[in-house]
């Protein structure tokens, strides 16, 4: 006989996957994974595959993937995009690596069923889910797909009359909540996030200060640091190389200005959310927003949202207190509330095909 099962929540993010265990233990990791270029670097490294923060570390003697960023899953019909192959079977064989090894980290007690809720993008195509769940199989003895905001609002016990805003790296996703399991039409996807600002940034950077060295990976590092959209009187100073040599830079101006690109996004999609709302639920909702993802964490952010909701009759937005794993502890949380009976039948479902918690609603 199975002992107790183990549960787990995921939230399986273009930049980052977080998890947590009914056991007790946490991880996150980069979305991404790394294999050795060639054998010196087999050698070196002493491993066939690379996670987590080595992914960034050692990427010169490795071959990156980053099987869920952006545009990536277009590869996943190889007709249909024109993609090579081995493309497509690399995507895939990175997803399936990474869920493994994140289901790894949590330690799940050998021979207990490993049964877990994922959190993906909430208007993920059909498509999408089907591949999360084939390359999840692997992982877990039953899975279940839920919208990602859903995750966050269901471990905060926000199911009825708010929004959440999820601000991920490759998309903000706003999502309604009414006391039902939302919808795909429900929710609107902004295709923009985190990666745009720090594009954004970069760009700008290079027009005022075009002799400062920038990564994409600095950028990003500053704009976690000091990112922010409200007035402020200090300065955010970074130290950036000019020919080699560290030089410092005010770089305030582009890096606000980067940061206030996703803010008029934010409130047409709010806009739009609540327009298929009647007027009494609009209020209702707009003085319950809940900012998630990492983008959440931008200085200022939900103080702007509210003084552009001015227009709309006011709101009132607060952040998740933990932006890393919030969707993850949501996930687990719904996971742990389902009935046995009903892991039972997803079990059942998750070897043969694609299963999404609207279908057992
Ligand atoms: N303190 C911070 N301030 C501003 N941005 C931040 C901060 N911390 C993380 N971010 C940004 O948040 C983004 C990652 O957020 P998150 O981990 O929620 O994304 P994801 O879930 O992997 O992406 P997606 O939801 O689009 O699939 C990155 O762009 C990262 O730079
Ligand atoms: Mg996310």
């Amino acid at each position: 006989m199975d002992s107790q099962p183990v549960f787990i929540g995921m939230d399986l993010g273009t930049f980052k996957t977080s998890v947590v265990s009914s056991n007790g233990t946490r991880d996150s990791l980069f979305s991404a994974v790394g294999w050795p270029k060639d054998h010196v670097a087999r050698a070196i490294l002493g491993r066939d595959v690379v996670f987590g923060t080595d992914v960034v570390e050692k990427r010169l003697a490795l071959k990156v993937c980053r099987p869920f960023e952006r545009g990536a899953l277009k590869y996943l019909d190889s007709s249909e995009s024109g993609v090579a192959e081995e493309k497509v079977a690399e995507h895939i064989e990175a997803a399936r690596l990474l869920i493994k090894h994140a289901v790894e980290l949590t330690r799940p007690k050998s021979g207990a069923p490993v049964f877990g809720v994922i959190g993906a993008p909430s208007r993920a195509s059909i498509i999408n889910k089907k591949f999360i769940m084939d390359v999840a199989s692997d992982a877990f003895d039953a899975v279940v797909i839920a919208p990602e905001p859903f995750t966050v609002a269901y471990g905060m016990n926000a199911l009825t009359d708010a929004l959440v805003i999820d601000i991920g790296a490759g998309t903000i996703d706003i999502c309604p909540l009414y006391s039902t399991y939302p919808t795909d039409e429900d929710q609107v996807t902004v295709p923009l996030g985190g990666d745009f600002v720090d594009e954004a940034f970069m760009r700008l950077m290079g027009e005022q200060f075009p002799e400062a060295e920038l990564s994409t990976n600095i950028a990003r590092e500053i704009k976690e640091k000091y990112g922010f959209v409200h007035d402020i009187d200090e300065k955010a100073v970074a130290m950036l190389d000019v020919k080699a040599r560290p030089t410092e830079f005010d770089v305030s101006g582009p890096l606000k200005e980067a940061c206030l690109t996703l803010v008029e996004p934010i409130i047409e999609g709010l806009r739009e959310v609540i327009s298929r709302f009647d007027p009494e639920f609009r209020r209702a909702m707009l003085s319950n927003i809940i900012l998630a993802g990492g983008g959440s964490q931008l200085n200022g952010l939900d103080r702007l949202i509210e003084q552009s909701l001015e227009a709309y009759g006011g709101g009132k937005v607060s952040k998740v207190g933990d932006s890393v794993f919030a969707g993850a502890a949501g996930a687990l949380k719904l996971a742990m509330s389902m009935p046995a009976d009903q892991w039972d039948q997803f079990r059942l479902q998750t070897q043969s095909q694609s299963t999404e918690l609207a279908d057992a609603a």
